[in-house]
């Protein structure tokens, strides 16, 4: 794993585009998994520049979401596919067609799970995939639980996500209690992986995950036994692990 340290969230968000930008250069008609939560939300206003500066093109582009609501639409502006929206997509040349959300109003959660499994199939992997974490180290909605689950699937909220969520919502009792979700497996598969954290708020998420015991009560821990997973953390976020002398 490489770590990046920043300074604060600005340079964080400055150093993940960059490599998201890497990657677009390289091959521009990359998959991108990509993450909501407010953490991506400095690095996709650094992609929208570089788009507008010309230096990156997101027309061969196809992204792939994490997660989304159970019963929220797209036009919710609490939905995913509206953040996707409203922070990237609108503001670039990518084809919308070719972005991709679970469908929040789809009631069979069977049936949208396993349409969503096949997108990713059919599309030929994640190239990159983009992640924040949840304060109790969940990725994507995978909340800490017994076992990794591998595939697409609706995940019951905790209260500790609900809670944490709730900032976003004028009332909490309107914070959904469930969500679609990509499984541990479906991320684990991505070639490359790209964490990013910031605050000390996810200074323990951040130990607990990369420098402690691999378990699915932790499930960003699993990203240990991946490959190429680039860590992009402020100093904040860092701090346990700095404290500790671990890095
Ligand atoms: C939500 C999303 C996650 C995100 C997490 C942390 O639960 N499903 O993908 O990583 O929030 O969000 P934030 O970056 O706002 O702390």
């Amino acid at each position: 794993m490489r770590i990046y340290q920043t300074e604060n969230y600005q340079q964080m968000s400055k150093k993940a585009a960059n490599i998201i930008a890497a990657q677009i250069i390289s091959n521009p008609e990359s998959i991108l998994g990509l993450a909501t939560g407010s953490t991506p939300i400095g690095t996709y206003k650094n992609l929208v520049k570089k788009y507008q500066d010309g230096d990156i093109d997101f027309k061969g582009i196809t992204s792939i979401n994490l997660d989304e609501y159970v019963g929220l639409s797209k036009d919710d502006d609490q939905s995913y596919r509206y953040f996707m929206n409203d922070n990237l997509f609108n503001h670039v040349n990518i084809d919308i067609n070719n972005t991709y959300v679970p469908d929040g109003t789809q009631k069979d959660a069977e049936l949208e799970c396993k349409k969503y499994d096949e997108i990713i199939k059919k599309s030929g992997g994640i190239d990159l995939q983009l992640l924040g974490i949840g304060q109790n180290s969940h990725i994507g909605f995978n909340e800490p639980d017994s076992v990794f689950t591998f595939g697409t699937h609706c995940v019951d909220l905790t209260e500790n996500t609900i809670n944490a969520n709730a900032r976003f919502f004028d009332d909490i009792n309107k914070v959904p209690k469930k969500a679609y979700s990509m499984g541990i497996g479906n991320i684990f598969s991505a070639k490359k992986i790209l964490l990013v954290a910031s605050g000390e708020n996810k200074a323990q998420a951040v130990y607990d995950s990369f420098f402690s015991a691999i378990t699915p009560n932790v499930p960003a821990s699993i990203l240990q036994l991946h490959s190429d997973v680039i860590l992009v953390a402020d100093k904040d976020a860092l701090k346990i692990v700095n404290d500790k002398g671990l890095i």
